[in-house]
């Protein structure tokens, strides 16, 4: 922290007066289908991203990260989206958000972060730094926005101002996450429930893969593109369906027989499935039924390696070695396409499973994974010294 005051002071010429941090999260289960309006079962964990903050008197927007050289600096009358300032997009995006919504902001900030949230992982650094950002103007600028008014801002951000048309779970996952629980979240109507996470001796661990994902963004529109496009040609059949989750599995041969398209239709069968999936997980939770729970976090990964397609080689072979390292289950979580899965590990076994694990992944790849155990944690905070 001293650090980080220090490199503050060398940016800004000044000290910082406020500090918040925002964690990482991961999904449980219910994966591609935020964006089909499904239910999804995610959780906040205990990686963060710190922010450091000091008003400023002119009306200036400054960004400066400690994994990069440069200060990015705007004027908040011109904070169009612009593909040089890169990363900091996400944070002048939040405040173009807010101006456009007729929020008056005069004077800017000086923001300095740091992250141990691996960047484009899957961990979802970029919802956790949007949410981070509408928090810290929330509370500078004191509009008095509850933490779902800032989830949807932030998704607005990273679909209109970013380009990607990620659904709601990262962003709200981050925002209204609770010490030990998940949120249950209905992405068709953004409503939700917290339910206990019941896990006995067993923790989440996180496999990053490391493997660096370029395609992502491309691939993950790629998808929502062709259920937009199944959505189409099953409401012709199907009136009174919104959305692809509203559908159910003992339709499956009616719907392959409609889409007449074996992608489309592999497609459909996750989206289905994996909802599916998740009123049972929650079911599952609820008993403390284990085994139940680590059978349908398996069955999620064939689903999304298989029918949904974007796993690839090294979360496949990471789950692969986490299964035969003893982990209870595991799956890829987040878009995929490289990234992280998670593992269900005893966590009096957590070091053995770790070295087999990373052994198993290196003898294939060549790469060396990073592995820990995480907590679940809450949302967004500003820490008071
Ligand atoms: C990314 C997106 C989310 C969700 C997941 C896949 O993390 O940001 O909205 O679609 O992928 O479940």
């Amino acid at each position: 922290m001293e650090n980080l005051e220090k490199i503050f002071e060398e940016t800004y010429n000044t000290k910082p007066t406020l500090k918040y941090i925002s964690p990482a999260r991961i999904n449980l289960i219910g994966e591609h289908i935020d964006y089909n309006g499904g239910m999804v079962l995610p959780a906040a964990i205990s990686r963060y991203i710190t922010a450091l903050v000091s008003k400023r008197d002119d009306d200036l927007l400054c960004f400066k990260s400690t994994a990069f050289e440069k200060v990015e600096k705007r004027h908040l009358s011109d904070l169009k989206f612009n593909p040089k300032y890169d990363w900091a997009n996400y944070g002048f995006g939040i405040f173009y958000m807010l101006i456009k919504e007729g929020y008056r902001i005069e004077k800017g900030l000086n923001i300095l972060i740091t992250s141990n949230i691996p960047l484009g992982s899957g961990l979802s650094s970029s919802a956790s730094f949007l949410n981070l950002i509408g928090f810290i103007a929330n509370d500078v600028y004191e509009f008095g926005f509850d933490m779902k008014t800032i989830a949807s801002r932030s998704v607005e951000v990273e679909n209109k101002y970013c380009g990607l048309k990620c659904g709601i779970m990262d962003e709200a996952a981050i925002a209204l996450g609770e010490k030990d629980k998940c949120l249950l979240l209905n992405c068709d109507n953004f409503t939700y429930k917290l339910v206990n996470l019941n896990l006995g001796k067993y923790k989440f661990v996180v496999l990053q893969t490391n493997k660096p994902r370029k395609l992502t963004e491309s691939k993950y529109n790629e998808r929502v593109d062709e259920c937009q496009k199944s959505l189409k040609l099953l409401k012709e059949v199907y009136k009174d369906i919104h959305n692809l989750c509203d559908l159910r599995s003992d339709k499956l041969d009616e719907i392959k027989e409609i889409l007449n398209d074996d992608i489309l239709f592999k497609r459909v069968r996750h989206c289905i499935t994996e909802n599916e999936r998740v009123y049972a997980f929650k079911d599952a939770l609820e008993k403390g039924n284990i085994t139940k729970i680590a059978t349908l976090l398996d069955l999620s990964h064939k689903s999304l390696k298989e029918d949904y397609e974007v796993t690839g080689l090294h979360l496949d072979t990471i789950v692969e070695a986490a299964k035969a390292s003893k982990a209870i289950a595991s799956r890829m979580t987040g878009a995929g396409f490289g990234g992280c899965a998670i593992a269900l590990v005893d966590e009096d076994k957590f070091d053995k499973f770790k070295e087999k694990t990373a052994k198993l992944y290196f003898e294939k790849t060549n790469i060396i994974p990073d592995i820990y155990m995480v907590d679940i944690v809450s949302g967004p905070k500003k820490i008071e010294e």
